[in-house]
């Protein structure tokens, strides 16, 4: 049985061994070892993208396997073979599948027709090979994740569904805020919720950022406008201008939090330029951090060894 990341709620059950082999991995371990000697990765982008095509390509490299970049110009997708067709005939080849999707009922298509493991690189529900990074990060600056308040600021989409998933696996206290219509998703929030549980930790969703930033550990924001939203630019960046991550938001945080963002970002719309570029920012350890955590997703995902074959066959 292939193992796929589509959503973070697949990895619930080996997070915290996941984040430990990204400890691993960016502290040298299978360093000059090859792992994946000989694996092949494709890599579909139907998206733009710096830091997953390259964290992807430059991991796969290190690992000692190979990465196909394939965007909708090289791809008889992009002319009309339909994702189960491409899906099937990847499988024939390659023995894994990266997919950088518009929508999310395409991601479960490849996932379905796919014999190979399927990663989610992104498309309009969840983004949990960027939170896999954040956790990290944040493990980094604060030393554990459980007990952690991270507050999510600006619009619910793909990042933040699945860092309120993740969050709530790790026990931290998450809090999103959010105008009114631009909620996450509610299906992935009763189930952050019912997870937080578990885990002691908490979910809320509120539309003050002032509140939700109010003690926080980590402030975290995303742009308000995500790919494929370009129509609605002029509308939403009027709803989210109170939704700034800037000086005055972060004042009400702990002294020592950090500003987070997934990147690519906006400085003077979703965060201000002192923001970003201050103190408190760590956007670019979260932009490393990609490379660490999805090296760790690969190993766990195509690796040969014992460990690796039987987490895939569980
Ligand atoms: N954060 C992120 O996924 O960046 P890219 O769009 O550059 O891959
Ligand atoms: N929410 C953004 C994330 C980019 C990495 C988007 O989907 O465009």
């Amino acid at each position: 049985m292939k193992r796929d990341i589509i959503s973070m709620l697949d990895v619930e059950d080996i997070l915290g061994e996941l984040l430990v082999l990204a400890e691993e991995m960016k502290a040298g371990k299978y360093k000059d070892q090859a792992p994946l000697k000989g694996k092949k990765l494709a890599m579909i982008f139907e998206k733009s993208s710096t830091r997953t095509r390259v964290s992807f390509e430059v991991g796969m490299l290190e690992l000692g396997g190979y990465a196909l970049n394939l965007s909708m110009k090289d791809l008889q997708l992009g002319r009309g073979e339909t994702v189960a067709d491409t899906a099937k005939v990847l499988s024939r080849y390659v023995d894994g599948i990266m997919y950088r999707a518009y929508q999310h009922a395409m991601m479960l298509e490849l996932s379905h027709n796919a014999s190979v493991p399927v990663i989610n690189a992104l498309d309009d529900v969840e983004h949990p090979c960027q939170i896999m990074a954040d956790l990290l990060t944040i493990k980094e600056y604060k030393g554990r994740l459980r007990g952690i308040k991270v507050a999510y600021v600006g619009d619910g989409n793909n990042v933040c569904n699945s860092l309120m998933l993740g969050a709530a696996m790790c026990g931290m206290d998450f809090i999103a805020a959010v105008p009114k219509g631009f909620e996450p998703d509610k299906e992935r929030t009763g189930l952050a919720k019912s997870i937080a549980d578990k885990y002691n930790g908490s979910v809320e969703i509120i539309d003050d950022p002032m509140v939700a930033a109010k003690g926080a550990d980590a402030v975290y924001t995303d742009v308000w406008v995500s790919m494929g939203q370009e129509n609605q630019a002029e509308e939403r960046l009027k709803i989210f201008l109170p939704y700034q991550i800037n000086k005055r938001l972060m004042s009400q945080a702990q002294p020592d939090a950090i500003a987070m963002h997934c990147l690519p970002a906006h400085r003077g719309m979703e965060i201000s330029a002192d923001v970003m570029d201050g103190p408190h920012s760590v956007v670019f350890d979260q932009a490393e951090n990609r490379l660490h955590a999805q090296k760790a997703i690969l190993i766990k995902l195509l690796g040969d060894t014992p460990e690796e074959k039987q987490w895939n066959q569980d």
